[in-house]
């Protein structure tokens, strides 16, 4: 066989083999991920965050669900903030793993963000998927400390209100990105029966 055919089958046979990696990884969290997989925020919308959210060196940001940890690595080159990843999807966190190697003040974390605690981050980055925005939006409400910041690529916060809303120019990515302040959302309304059984 010539060299050519076996250079197309190792090739082919190394791509099937990471997109079954991909699909495999990614169907063994789905539960825990609930529709939010493992695809990237590109170069320019991560830019579009950084410019709108300028972060004093030594913050902390998190970003929950970190897939390879890019946004991580860009804030930390630009701000130098501290930064932890929380990420599930085995190869995502082996990726985040490696690209993040040796970087200082880069934490990441193989670990379902919903039982971790966010009261010490100033940023809280993500992209998600619709079906559990409002669980979400109930853990933020709870656990962040008043004036940090949340920023949601593509989906908002249910019951929250945007200071900003963010849509890079460029028409490949301009879906956009809700920016909040934790503290300035008005008070969740009162339960059905609150004072209807008075004590
Ligand atoms: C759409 S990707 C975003 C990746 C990265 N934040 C970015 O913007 O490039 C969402 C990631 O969140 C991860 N994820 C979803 N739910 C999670 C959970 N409960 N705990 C940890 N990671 C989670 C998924 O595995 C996926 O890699």
């Amino acid at each position: 066989m010539p060299l050519w055919v076996w250079i197309f089958i190792v090739l082919a046979a190394a791509l099937f083999g990471l997109k079954l990696t991909y699909v495999v990884s990614t169907g063994l969290v789905l539960p825990i991920t609930q529709g939010a997989v493992y695809v990237s925020s590109s170069r320019v919308r991560i830019a579009a965050f950084l410019d709108a959210v300028p972060m004093p060196a030594g913050q902390l940001l998190i970003d929950l669900g970190c897939g390879d940890g890019r946004v991580l690595r860009q804030a930390r080159a630009r701000y130098d903030v501290r930064a932890v990843g929380y990420e599930i999807n085995p190869l995502a966190y082996l990726q985040a793993r490696l690209r993040c190697w040796g970087l200082k003040d880069v934490g990441i974390r193989r670990q379902n963000f919903w039982r971790t605690r966010l009261s010490e981050a100033d940023v809280v980055f993500c992209y998600l998927y619709p079906d559990v925005m409002g669980r979400l939006s109930d853990k933020l409400n709870a656990e962040l400390k008043p004036g940090a910041v949340v920023v949601s690529c593509n989906f908002a916060l249910p019951g929250w209100t945007p200071a900003k809303v963010v849509r890079p120019g460029s028409s490949l990515h301009n879906d956009p990105i809700f920016i909040y302040k934790a503290g300035a959302q008005a008070p969740p309304p009162p339960k059905l029966t609150e004072g209807l059984f008075g004590r």
